[in-house]
């Protein structure tokens, strides 16, 4: 089994064998990372370009300890000190790198489709770091596997997301992989932050929080944009707290054994409480430590595989 495409750009289309595959190679990563020594020769010899044109600190730290870790060589582009300032596109930057004999690039970018443009103007493998609103992959990965970890399956689970779903590419990558690994997929927010024509996911959708989380083993909390607030998309952030907040009274409704996920930056005391969030039943900080083994999983599976591999 092998993954069929030479770059990641979402999870929209990928199989269940595809994503087990991956699954699979990050338990082997997930144990490596823990040994004292935490380094493989596995990517000696290949270079990785991580082109971070958005803010990050989870994703673009992982990436480049997952790289450091594999023995891969690795260069971080930032472009406010870089000739961008001077007015160079997006293309011609990645072309001057790549002649400098990259192999991967590594892109975050607030535009959506800015991964795939990418693959139209370098050979290198793309991997997608979160592009607009369109797909983040492996923030999905890595709670899919934070989800199969503690529970040996993800099938039958049900998940619900709540929050921003409107502009959120973590909810709709978690979409597109749980539905295909067969979990019960839910989302809840205010109607003003549900993307138009939502039931086009195919995913049960809500208004009220109680509702969506009863009976729910699994509850990932997505961020509210606070800049996005100027625009009027709740009434104000006290409101928006009494209404979708995750509250400890909130939880009872939930499955025995159930998850608390976010895939971070939170905002303490508006999505989620201080006492939620540190609690026991909270993964949050599991899942930063499994996102590093999932982003070693991905650049090992994608790394060398060429365009006449597809
Ligand atoms: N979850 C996530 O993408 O976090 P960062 O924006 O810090 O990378």
């Amino acid at each position: 089994m092998k993954l069929y495409s030479r770059h990641l750009l979402g999870l929209e289309g990928v199989t269940e064998e595809e994503i087990t595959l991956i699954l699979d190679t990050t338990e082997t990563f997930r144990e490596i990372i823990e040994r004292p020594i935490k380094k493989v020769p596995t990517l000696r010899g290949i270079t990785v370009l991580n082109l971070f044109y958005e803010p990050s600190t989870r994703t673009r730290i992982s990436f480049e300890l997952a790289e450091k870790r594999l023995s891969a060589d690795s260069i971080s582009f930032t472009p406010a000190t870089s000739s961008v300032k001077k007015g160079e596109t997006l293309k011609d930057t990645v072309r001057n790198i790549e002649a400098m004999k990259i192999d991967m690039v590594v892109v975050r970018h607030s535009s959506s489709g800015v991964p795939y443009f990418l693959t139209q103007c370098v050979n290198s493998n793309i991997i997608n770091a979160g592009d607009g609103t369109h797909e983040h992959p492996t923030q999905a990965l890595l709670d899919m596997f934070t989800i199969r970890r503690k529970y040996k399956k993800l099938k039958g689970l049900r998940v619900v997301m709540v929050g921003d779903i409107k502009h959120s590419r973590v909810v709709r990558s978690n979409i597109w992989g749980l539905k295909t690994m067969g979990a019960s997929v839910a989302l809840c927010g205010p109607s003003t932050l549900l993307p138009f024509e939502v039931e086009r996911f195919g995913v049960d959708v809500y208004s009220d929080l109680d509702k969506a989380i009863d009976g729910a083993d699994v509850v990932n909390i997505m961020r509210i944009q606070l800049e996005r607030q100027q625009a009027g998309m709740f009434p104000s952030q006290r409101e928006y707290t009494n209404l979708f907040g995750i509250t400890k009274e909130r939880l009872s409704l939930l499955n025995k054994n159930y998850t608390i996920m976010h895939p971070g930056p939170m905002n303490r005391g508006v999505e989620i409480t201080n006492e939620v969030a540190d609690s026991d039943s909270s993964v949050i900080l599991e899942q930063v430590t499994n996102g590093q083994a999932v982003r070693m999983a991905v650049l090992y599976l994608l790394s060398g595989k060429k365009e006449e591999e597809e």
